[in-house]
């Protein structure tokens, strides 16, 4: 009887998938993370994106309107709190370029990540809550597959980003931050109360952790805004910018002006304001309610946000 042949097959490895969150007890827990940070394209040494001059001059005027597309989460149990996909892909595409990495502080439902892979950008987000983080590996996981750069959403406070990142690998922080504890109060909606309104009457805050900034007076979220972005400079590269988005607010009969205590405690603590975007958001709100009239003149607050747009200094 013949011997039988040995064949040998090819030892098959199995590209391991790459992970998508990392949560209080994976193993990645506040080790350094394995991302891409490096250019793929081949602009410029001196560009400070990818984008066409034709492009580029769509971006010149000062404001700027979206609208939302399918993927977008807009369901308020969701997330209250959300950026449109087609933002956040903007400021990505004019602040960075292909391979480099973005990081979102306070990345919520995880729009940053998606628009990041839209745009071939590595990403990485934080946030406190469980259920976002996985609700980001959810979106990631739907996102474009024939892409090289990666997207991760970790679980863990703002104030131990440092901890995962070599020092000058990110090149855009982009983020919008919880409002100081403006939304942890029953929403009064003056505009829809004859009508169907879910919101009416509920608290829409993130959560009542004393780490999350949406618990905080202005005083104590400022503080705690400074020592944030502050811890973050060392991550960010020499002229990498910052992009902040945050409305004003009412708050007993007061206008609480976010965007100027976030611009005084950023400058103080290392950036430099570079611009002042308007996202003019009147083409999202419908149904105006007649506020104040005809004795006391104030504007909706929801009309309009800014994105305050800083760098970290030239060497
Ligand atoms: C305005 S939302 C971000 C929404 C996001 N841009 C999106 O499109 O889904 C702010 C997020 O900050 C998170 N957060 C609050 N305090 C935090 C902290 N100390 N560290 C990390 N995340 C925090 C909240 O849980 C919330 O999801």
């Amino acid at each position: 009887m013949q011997a039988a042949l040995k064949i040998k097959h090819p030892k098959v490895v199995k590209k391991k998938a790459p992970v998508l969150a990392i949560k209080e007890n994976s193993a990645e827990y506040r080790t350094k993370l394995h991302i891409g940070h490096t250019r793929t394209c081949d602009c410029g040494e001196t560009n400070i994106n990818c984008l066409t001059a034709k492009e580029w001059l769509k971006s010149q005027i000062g404001v700027w309107r979206f609208g939302y597309e399918g993927r977008d989460i807009r369901d308020k149990k969701i997330h209250p709190a959300t950026f449109p996909i087609s933002l956040s892909k903007k400021i990505i595409e004019l602040f960075s370029h292909q391979g480099e990495l973005v990081l979102d502080p306070f990345v919520g439902s995880g729009t940053t990540l998606v628009a990041a892979n839209d745009s071939n950008r590595n990403a990485v987000g934080f946030d406190l809550q469980e259920n976002y983080i996985k609700l980001c590996a959810d979106r990631i996981k739907q996102s474009e597959l024939f892409n090289s750069t990666r997207q991760v959403a970790i679980q863990d406070d703002a104030r131990n980003i440092s901890q995962y990142l070599p020092e000058e690998s990110v090149k855009l922080i982009w983020t919008s931050p919880p409002y100081a504890n403006l939304l942890n109060r029953k929403r009064k909606n003056k505009s829809r109360r004859n009508r169907d309104n879910e919101q009416l009457g509920k608290v829409e805050q993130y959560s009542q952790d004393s780490r999350d900034l949406g618990t905080m007076s202005i005083e104590g979220y400022t503080t705690a805004m400074g020592d944030i972005f502050e811890s973050l400079l060392p991550v960010l590269r020499h002229k990498g910018h910052c992009v902040i988005n945050v409305p004003d607010m009412w708050w007993e009969n007061q206008r609480i002006t976010i965007h100027v205590s976030l611009i005084q405690e950023l400058r103080k603590r290392g950036y430099e304001l570079r611009n002042i975007i308007i996202w003019d958001r009147t083409n999202l709100v419908n149904q105006i309610g007649i506020f104040g009239w005809p004795s006391n003149y104030i504007t909706m607050g929801v009309t309009f946000e800014y994105l305050l747009d800083f760098w970290k200094p030239p060497k």
